[in-house]
């Protein structure tokens, strides 16, 4: 079975469990400031697994694409990736444990024709916070699953969740695939990382809110949020020993392969993964930064070019290296397809960026070298870690692997200090302009989100069709919003754009929301996303006689509740995007 195939047959069957389908969300998750990325199917979720009501009703499925940077080192082994993709299905406050259970078991059995043998599961075993789950267990057993093949494990394996600091979480089930390999010890079970077992599903029966202070509150309403990792479900049923040997990645590792003059596995698996998250966060909007996940997108890319010099494959292969890409994913992701000229001119960028950095890089690194050397010394300090980075854009682990090649260790800790002391810095000077209001946050925060979409439209008639959203940012004190233009906006076009804000705001214009499926919207004319392959339903706000937009809200009723506004600053955030803060003027 293919993995789109996968994909597809996992969302027929929970359709055929009335279950209705929606879009995943992209990867930059839209107002969570608490996380970089979309991590989890559940991610977009939150909001109404904490309570509120979804426009779909209570049983939702859907396939999210998710990143992960915390297994960044050890892509290159036969599990782990960056980027991949979740399939979910969600019960909001519909059926709980009894359903969830069955409906795995009959997909897994049924649907993939998996033997019911090849399958472990573990459960919670019980802590201060929440019973041992003996009724998680005993579904299993009734289901068919042999006692000796159900385990009980603490929080470390057993609990999921919250995604950031706090959110829903609650006790769990995993589903585990037995490859068949020979156990590695006698202790060898589903908690051990030999291979032998592959997690396949995860159900987590929602039923805590974790609050900031570290309690767990109950929530009013028990709901099921499951994930089932695509690409390792698809290589397990092609009977692969891996992901990379999949039609996902083996095509891209081919083609790679062919390009260089010695290579070697891991390096391969790298770059096919860094490629794919890669491609995957610049049609999400990212482009390669110092910051955030602009930073992450640099780390990514450079590290993919390291080891294409490693393999000796000429770094200038990566725009053909991204064609071959976008031609082996393109059925999956079709938005990779439409995105195919600013991807590859995002990474060539980069790639000349970093190539002409890093002559300079390894002759600082030589030098740092040498004088370790004489010094008899084998740790490169932290602060030259960071120098290597923040002067010569060395991303650390790059330094860490030429260390490493050269028999010498880099003091990642002391790297690590040095980062976050620069980047208080800079986020202070940054924020402390704006410091001081004590408005009433959330009716403050609400003002300006309404304030953006006067925004986004007014520079759309001014400037041209070419602007989209890139990103948005708002505080009680100021709004922050980033868009594409290729140059820079000059003072009197902002003045312009600031007089058509003020009018509408003088105006006193109604805003009113309306749901309408995601077909209608965009006949209606609303701005957005239109990535949604579902035709469900989404929210669309209209000022009136001015703009119409997609958006969860929430918004004032009028715009003559705003002050009139004032863009304070316009700067460059990366080539072809811009970024504008406004304040209400008092
Ligand atoms: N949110 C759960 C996970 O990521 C399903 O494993």
């Amino acid at each position: 079975m293919k993995a789109i195939e996968l994909r597809n047959n996992y969302l027929k069957f929970f359709e055929s469990k009335q279950h209705k389908i929606i879009s995943g969300a992209k990867l930059i998750p839209e107002n969570d400031p608490t996380v970089l990325f979309t991590t989890a199917g559940m991610h977009p979720l939150v909001p109404y697994l904490t309570g509120q009501t979804h426009p779909q009703g209570t049983r939702l499925v859907d396939y999210q694409k998710c990143l992960r940077t915390d297994d960044i080192d050890e892509v290159g082994d036969n599990r782990h990736l960056t980027f991949f993709e979740m399939l979910g299905n969600w019960s909001l406050g519909d059926y709980f444990k009894q359903e969830s259970i069955r409906y795995s078991y009959e997909f897994l059995t049924d649907v993939l024709g998996i033997d019911k043998e090849k399958i472990s599961v573990t459960c919670f075993g019980g802590d201060k916070d929440a019973p041992r789950d003996e009724e998680a267990a005993k579904i299993w057993e009734e289901c068919g699953i042999d006692k000796s093949r159900i385990y009980f494990f603490g929080k470390k394996e057993n609990w999921w969740g919250p995604a950031g600091e706090t959110g829903p979480c609650g006790p769990d089930t995993e589903i585990f695939y037995d490859t068949g390999a020979p156990a590695c010890s006698k202790h060898c079970d589903p908690s051990c990382d030999c291979g032998k077992y592959v997690e396949i599903w995860n159900n987590v029966f929602m039923q805590y809110n974790k609050q900031a202070d570290g309690s767990f509150k109950p929530l009013e309403k028990k709901n099921v949020d499951t994930g089932m990792g695509l690409e390792r479900m698809t290589f397990l049923l092609q009977g692969k020993n891996n992901v990379f040997e999949t039609e996902l990645f083996a095509p891209i590792i081919e083609n790679v392969r062919k390009l260089s003059n010695n290579p070697n596995e891991e390096s391969l698996r790298i770059i096919a993964d860094h490629m794919r998250a890669s491609a995957l966060l610049i049609v999400d909007g990212v482009v390669p930064s110092n910051l955030g996940q602009g930073y992450i997108l640099r780390r990514l890319i450079r590290r993919s070019i390291r080891h294409m010099r490693k393999i000796e494959c000429n770094p200038d292969n990566i725009t053909s290296i991204m064609e071959n890409l976008i031609e082996t994913l393109k059925e999956m992701y079709t938005e990779l397809e439409e995105n195919r000229e600013l991807i590859k001119s995002e990474v060539k960028k980069e790639k000349n960026r970093f190539m002409n950095t890093l002559l300079k890089g390894e002759k600082e690194f030589d030098k740092i070298k040498n004088r370790l050397l004489e010094e008899n010394k084998s740790e490169i300090p932290g602060d030259l870690v960071f120098k290597l980075y923040d002067t010569f854009g060395f991303p650390p682990e790059v330094t860490a692997e030429l260390a490493k090649e050269n028999n010498l260790k880099a003091d990642m800790q002391g790297f690590k200090k040095c980062f976050e002391e620069h980047q208080e810095k800079s986020r202070q000077g940054a924020e402390g302009v704006f410091k001081g209001g004590l408005a009433d946050h959330s009716e403050q925060t609400t003002k300006y989100h309404t304030a953006v979409h006067l925004l986004l439209e007014s520079l759309q008639r001014i400037l041209g069709p070419h602007v989209e959203q890139r990103g948005s940012n708002i505080t009680a004190e100021r709004a922050r919003f980033d868009f594409s233009n290729p140059t820079k906006v000059e003072r009197d076009v902002l003045d312009k754009v600031e007089q058509m804000i003020n009018e509408q705001i003088d105006k006193a214009l109604p805003v009113t929301c309306q749901e309408m499926p995601l077909s209608e919207a965009r006949k209606y004319g609303a701005k957005g996303i239109f990535d949604s392959k579902y035709g469900e339903m989404v929210k669309v706000y209209t000022i009136e006689g001015f703009s119409k937009e997609i958006c969860g809200g929430p918004h004032v009723d009028n715009t003559g509740k705003l002050n009139h506004i004032k863009i304070i600053k316009e700067e460059a955030v990366s080539s072809g995007v811009r970024r504008i803060k406004m304040v209400f003027e008092n």
